[in-house]
Formats: structure tokens, sequence, C-alpha cells
């Protein structure tokens, strides 16, 4: 028997007993009393109409637990009932103190402050110690933190000659997840994932080495030689510098783009229970170390599904090209023939509050940048949509990458690399997931369960008799 069937063996056994050995608890007689006897319980009562048993569950912060509805069997050789949930909509897989979403107000919130105040007063180093740490930096811990970061910002001379390795035309997320995996070679020590301060290195390394990972990308894309990092300037300063730097002796930043940049890693720094948290998650479960977790998440987040779906959206923009062609293309949406990228959200069921600020973002980018002209296709597609039966019924809003890809193109920066741009800023969202899953004591690793409907043992037919 592996490891993960003798513990889940180990805990069927602990926690759940049969309904006729806990009469105190579960019992075999329906359990609905007289509607003027009920007294509020936190439990559930489910009665399995196959064998008329009843099974009372405890619920606890909303939920039950899967496992206990494996006690539900018509038989003792019976596996017990699953629950069957693709795509987890609606399982809790883990306790989490990191994010809030309401989805149906629209709430964002890291560590309990709104989205909007952060975006407004913080900056995004000072919301990544926010949220890996649960509370904001004192000035003292924010000095530290920034230094610590900015004095990881360099990566090892071999990282540059493998990067040189890819083809010329490598699309920098490729590269960029690739490298991340590749840095694992660099610290092997980071396996030491039990111990605090090994972790605490490895958190200020990921944190600090994501832009410039990404800006070698870039610059291998162009073809230009690599800038190294300037640690006078600000995170996001210094990532501009990075990519832009020519021949100047000295990057200056524009102020303006800088804070914007900086806003856009803000907004997307944590997004609790998304595809590629729970890949962080479900690979740091198996004790990988932090580079392999990241590589794996960064991947998750490549798809167009999930943080590929600026660079869709821009394509999006492009193809429909005029505010006279927007109707047709709803129509092509509404025939489910194509999807309106930029749009829709597992959670949100009302306007992605990121959604709004960016927006707003928006206005200031495009006074330094000149307006980008697919800002107004993109407005009309928004107000058109917003309009409409299906979108309204649907309840299909704007979500964070509508208009994120208009204003990084109005920026100067080319479409492939918008979902590194994504993954920069979620490095602090993914690391915080990976710290508290391994701090959890509930958390187990990560292993799905299946309903297997493929074919029963049958015997082995030798070639020659194969149809
Ligand atoms: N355009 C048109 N119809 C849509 C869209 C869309 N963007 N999104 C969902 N729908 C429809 C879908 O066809 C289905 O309709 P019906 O019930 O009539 O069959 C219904 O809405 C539910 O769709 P779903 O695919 O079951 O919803 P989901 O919760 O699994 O998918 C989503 C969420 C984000 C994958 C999806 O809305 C989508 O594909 N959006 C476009 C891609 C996108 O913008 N992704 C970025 C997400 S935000 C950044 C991030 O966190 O990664």
């Amino acid at each position: 028997m592996s490891a993960i069937l003798a513990l889940e063996a180990k805990m069927a056994k602990e926690t759940l007993v049969p309904a006729d050995d806990r009469s105190d608890t579960f019992t075999t007689e329906p359990a609905t009393p007289a509607p003027e006897a009920r007294v509020a319980k936190d439990t559930l009562t489910i009665t399995d109409n196959r064998t008329g048993r009843t099974f009372d569950f405890k619920i606890e912060h909303g939920t039950v637990r899967a496992l206990d509805f494996r006690q539900i069997k018509t038989h003792d050789d019976d596996f017990g009932l699953m629950l069957y949930d693709p795509g987890f909509g609606n399982t809790a897989h883990c306790k989490s103190a990191i994010t809030f979403i309401d989805g149906e107000k629209g709430i964002l919130r890291y560590r309990g402050y709104p989205i909007d105040q952060l975006a407004e007063n913080c900056s995004f180093l000072e919301t990544s110690y926010l949220i890996i740490y649960g509370e904001l930096p004192t000035k003292e811990q924010l000095d530290q933190w920034v230094f610590d970061i900015t004095h990881h910002t360099f990566v090892h001379e071999n990282v540059k000659k493998f990067m040189d390795g890819f083809r010329y035309n490598a699309h920098p997320m490729g590269v960029f997840i690739s490298t991340l995996a590749a840095l694992s070679t660099f610290y092997p020590e980071a396996k030491q994932i039990g111990d605090a301060s090994c972790r605490k290195h490895q958190v200020h390394r990921l944190i600090a080495k994501t832009p410039t990972i990404a800006a070698f990308a870039f610059r291998h894309m162009r073809g230009m030689p690599y800038v190294y990092p300037d640690n006078d300037l600000s995170y996001a300063g210094n990532f501009l510098n990075m990519l832009f730097r020519v021949t100047e002796p000295k990057y200056e930043p524009n102020p303006v783009l800088e804070r914007a940049l900086d806003v856009l890693f803000i907004l997307h720094a944590d997004h609790e229970q998304n595809c590629s948290a729970a890949a962080m998650r479900g690979i740091g479960s198996s004790h990988a170390d932090p580079y392999c977790a990241m590589a794996g998440a960064a991947a998750a987040l490549y798809g167009p599904l999930h943080g590929g779906a600026n660079e869709k959206v821009l394509s999006m923009l492009r193809e429909i090209g005029d505010v006279k062609a927007i109707p047709e293309y709803i129509k092509r949406v509404k025939n489910k023939e194509v999807r309106l990228m930029g749009f829709g959200h597992r959670v949100y069921k009302n306007y992605d509050p990121r959604a709004r600020i960016i927006k707003k973002i928006a206005d200031d980018v495009f006074e330094v940048t000149g307006r980008n002209p697919l800002l107004d296709v993109a407005l009309e597609l928004e107000r058109i949509a917003l309009e409409d039966d299906y979108f309204v019924s649907h309840k299909l809003y704007p979500n964070v990458d509508f208009y994120s890809g208009i204003i990084y193109q109005a920026m100067g920066f080319p479409v492939e690399l918008f979902p590194v741009l994504f993954a920069i800023g979620r490095s602090p969202g993914w690391l915080a997931q990976w710290e508290e899953m391994l701090d959890d004591p509930d958390q187990r690793i990560a292993r799905p369960r299946q309903i297997f409907l493929g074919v029963n043992e049958r015997d082995f037919v030798p070639m020659e008799q194969r149809k």
C-alpha cells in the first residue's frame, strides 16, 4: 500500500466511524425532527436512499469534509461516496488567511486591506511584504525588506549563458518558466523547505530575480545585450532599466510609467486559489523546491484562460480593428464561435475591482505615451457588452486583463511579455500560498480522486489477433 493510501486509511479509521458504531452522531433512522422541535445545529444530515441510512456531518466554516462522505457505502467493500467537482468549482482545498474575494460584490482584499487602498498608498514591495508576512511593514522592516530584495537582483553569469541557448524568437514566457526551474540547480539548498530561514532566503531571491530573468528574456528576443540591475532604482524602475536602457550611462525611468507598472504589479500580487496558485500549492505539496514549484505555477499562468488572456485581448482588439466591427464580433461571441477575451471570471460575477483601478491608470499612462487607438475599440466593446442580454445574464464583466494589455502596449512592452509581467506581480502571492501550505498541518500531498469509467480487466491480445 502506498504511503498516501496508508495515510488515508488511517484517517478514515480515526475520523470516519460508520453510523452503526457511533449511534450518538449517526443514526439509521430518518433524522428530520418535527419543524417546531428543530434546533439549529452545525451539522448536515444526509440520507442515502440506496440504503436508507442517515449520516450527520459536521459543518465548519461553511464546509463539510469531503472525506466524511467516504463512510456512505452500500456494502462493506464499497469504496464510499466521492465528490465529483471538475475544475474545483465548489471545493475548498485549503484554509487561507491571505486574500479575500467576494465575487458577487466585486471585493478584493489582501490580508484584510481593500485593493484600492493598497494601490493608492503602497509600493509593490510593501504589498509583497504584507502578503507574505501578514502585516504591513514598519519603516525599519520595509527598509530591510527592500534592501534584501534589491541585493538579490543579480543572477549567476551562467544563467545568461543558459538563456543564450534559446532560439532568437523564443517566447519570453517559455524562457522565463525554464529559467525559474533552472535556478533550482543554482540553489540546491532550497530543498530544505522545512527550514524557515532558508525559505526566507529563497523568497528574497525569487522576488528579486524574476524581473531580471524577465528583462533578459525580452532582451534575448530583441537580440540586445543584457542590462545588469541598477540597485539605485526602485523595483519597477530597475525593471524598466533592464528592459529599455540602450546607451545612456544612467537610466532614468519616467516616474508616471514607473508608478503605473508598480501599481499593475500590486493588482496582480495575489488572487487566492486560482489555477496557478493551486499549481504552486500542488507542486509544493510534494515538497519540491520553490524554484520548481514556481516554474510550475508560471506554466499554469501561461495559458490563455489565465495569465495569457491579456495577450489574447490585444489580438482580439486588433482583429476587431474598428468600432464599426464590434456588433458583428459580439454576434460571433454569442454564437459561441469565439470568447470575448478579458471578460468573465470564475469568481467575479460583478465588475472586477482590479479592472476599475486599471482603467484609471490608463489615463495617466496615455498622457505620457499618447492614446492607444485600441482603447476606443475596448471602451466601445465594453459599453456594448455591458448592455447586452447575453453578457448581463451570464454575469460577464471586464476582468483585470481587459485593459492591462492596452496599457502595457502603450508602455512599449511587446505582447509576448504580458504574461511575464503578470508572473512578476504574482510572485509574492505564489510564495505566500506556498509557505502557508507548508505551515498548515492539515495539508498533505495533493492527490485528487477519479471516477474510473475505462475498460475493466481484460486479457492481453497478441498482435496478430488485434483488429
Ligand atoms: N466570452 C463569452 N462567453 C463566456 C466568456 C467569455 N469571455 N466567459 C464565459 N462565457 C460563458 C460560457 O460560454 C458559458 O456559457 P453557457 O453557460 O451558455 O454555456 C458561461 O459563460 C460559463 O462559462 P465557463 O467557461 O463555465 O466559466 P468559467 O468560470 O469556467 O470560466 C473564464 C472563467 C475566465 C475561464 C472564462 O470566463 C473565460 O474564458 N474568459 C476569457 C478568458 C479571460 O479573460 N481570462 C482571464 C481571467 S482573469 C485573469 C486571471 O485571473 O487569470
